[in-house]
This record gives structure tokens, C-alpha cells and sequence, in this order.
């Protein structure tokens, strides 16, 4: 399966988004992963469709919404109008996940589910063959730079069983703490898409991410 990296610019300059966007563009990055955080469902508050739409046109790689947000069905159509073109919610925090999922789908856009360090897999089994992309979060949302919970590994290996199981082809992502140490041990879990944020904006961008590649295979 083809390694994906999708910088964060959760720990990019907000000052220049444009450059930003441009800079993980020309860098290689496979797609912008873009932490929307509402100080509800997690305790920090970033950005919204608005500011998404902002410079949606500023790239041509697939913008990928990870809503960490209460209610998210609320405002699924507003970011597929933003210009994402994968809307990620969070398992605990629509109560009607499935639905949210077809949601999503209405809007044309693919859709992700991620879920919290203490969510169980069972959570997202029933809908695993609806989605384009399990996220499993590998620190506790709402910051970046934290550290990696290595007890989310066995998590990681067990949804690719699970996917594999279920003959589903399914996108698994990991965001949070991923860097040179970390990354090679997602990939040998199962995952294939590693989502990175400090690592990425504190090592020039470019070079940052050809390192990733370099030390968890491009293939
Ligand atoms: C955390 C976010 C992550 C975060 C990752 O709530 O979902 O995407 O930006 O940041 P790093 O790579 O710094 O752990
Ligand atoms: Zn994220």
C-alpha cells in the first residue's frame, strides 16, 4: 500500500496560510490535513469553512477536514462547500454516526471517521465498509506536539485485521506525535497515511517529509 503523507497546519504559521499551503504542495505532501477544533469537543479553538475556503484554491491537493467537533452532521455541508474533499468526524461525537457518514456522501465528498486514544474499535466496526479512511488518534486531541501513545499500536494492527477481515480496502491514518521514531512503527502496525504536524513545520517542510518517506518506504 502506497505510504500517504498528509502534513497538519495545525503547527503551521497562520499568519501566511497561503505559504503554507504552497510550501506542503511543492514539498510532495499527499493531501493537507486541516484540524478544525471548536473548544467543545476538544480545549482549543482553530479555524472553520471560512477561512478553509480561504485558500482552498491555493493547492491542488485533496484538503482533508478533521472536524474535532461537537455535532459535526450540523456542519458537514459547509465544509464540503469549503472545498474539503474528505470530512472526518469523530465517532464520539456524533451520536448518529451512520447517518453523519451519508451525509457526508450527499455532499460528494469521501468521508473519515476518527476515533479518541480510549475509543474501542468496536465503535466504528459497523461502519467500516462506509468510509473512505479510519483515523486513529495517537495522542488526545486538541493539541499538537504531544507525545505519541505507544499503546495505540496493537490498535492500529487490529483495524487493518479487522479491515482485511471484512475484505474492506480501507485508508488507515494515524495523527498525533508522528515523526522519524514513530512513523516506521505505524506503518509496520498497518497504517498507511501518517498524518504529521510539528515534525513537519520544524523541519523544513520539504525536507521533513522526504525523511518520512525515506524511513517508512514509499511503496
Ligand atoms: C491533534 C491534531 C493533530 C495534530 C498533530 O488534535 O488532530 O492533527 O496537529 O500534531 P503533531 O504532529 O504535532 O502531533
Ligand atoms: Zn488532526
Amino acid at each position: 500500500m502506497k505510504i500517504k503523507i498528509s502534513p497538519s497546519l495545525l503547527a503551521s504559521d497562520f499568519s501566511n496560510l497561503e505559504r503554507e499551503v504552497r510550501r506542503v504542495t511543492e514539498a510532495g505532501a499527499d493531501s493537507i490535513h486541516l484540524d478544525v477544533m471548536d473548544g467543545r469537543f476538544v480545549p482549543n479553538i482553530t479555524f472553520g469553512p471560512a477561512v478553509i475556503k480561504s485558500f482552498r484554491a491555493k493547492t491542488d491537493l485533496p484538503l482533508i477536514g478533521h472536524l474535532m467537533i461537537e455535532q459535526p452532521e450540523l456542519l458537514v455541508r459547509d465544509f464540503a462547500e469549503a472545498g474539503c474533499d474528505m470530512i472526518q468526524v469523530h465517532a464520539e461525537a456524533s451520536v448518529h454516526l451512520h447517518r453523519t457518514i451519508q451525509q457526508i456522501k450527499e455532499c460528494g465528498v469521501a468521508a473519515g471517521v476518527a476515533i479518541n486514544p480510549s475509543t474501542p474499535l468496536c465503535a466504528v466496526e459497523n461502519v467500516l465498509g462506509e468510509i473512505e479512511e479510519l483515523l486513529i488518534m495517537t495522542v488526545n486531541p486538541g493539541f499538537g506536539g504531544q507525545e505519541f501513545i505507544q499503546s495505540m499500536l496493537p490498535k492500529i494492527a487490529a483495524a487493518r485485521k479487522m479491515a482485511e477481515k471484512a475484505g474492506i480496502e480501507l485508508d488507515i491514518s494515524v495523527d498525533g506525535g508522528v515523526n522519524l521514531d514513530t512513523c516506521r512503527l505505524v506503518v509496520e502496525a498497518g497504517a498507511n497515511v501518517l498524518v504529521a504536524g510539528s515534525f513537519v513545520f520544524t523541519n523544513g517542510v520539504g525536507s521533513a517529509i522526504a525523511e518520512l518517506r525515506a524511513r517508512c518506504g514509499n511503496g
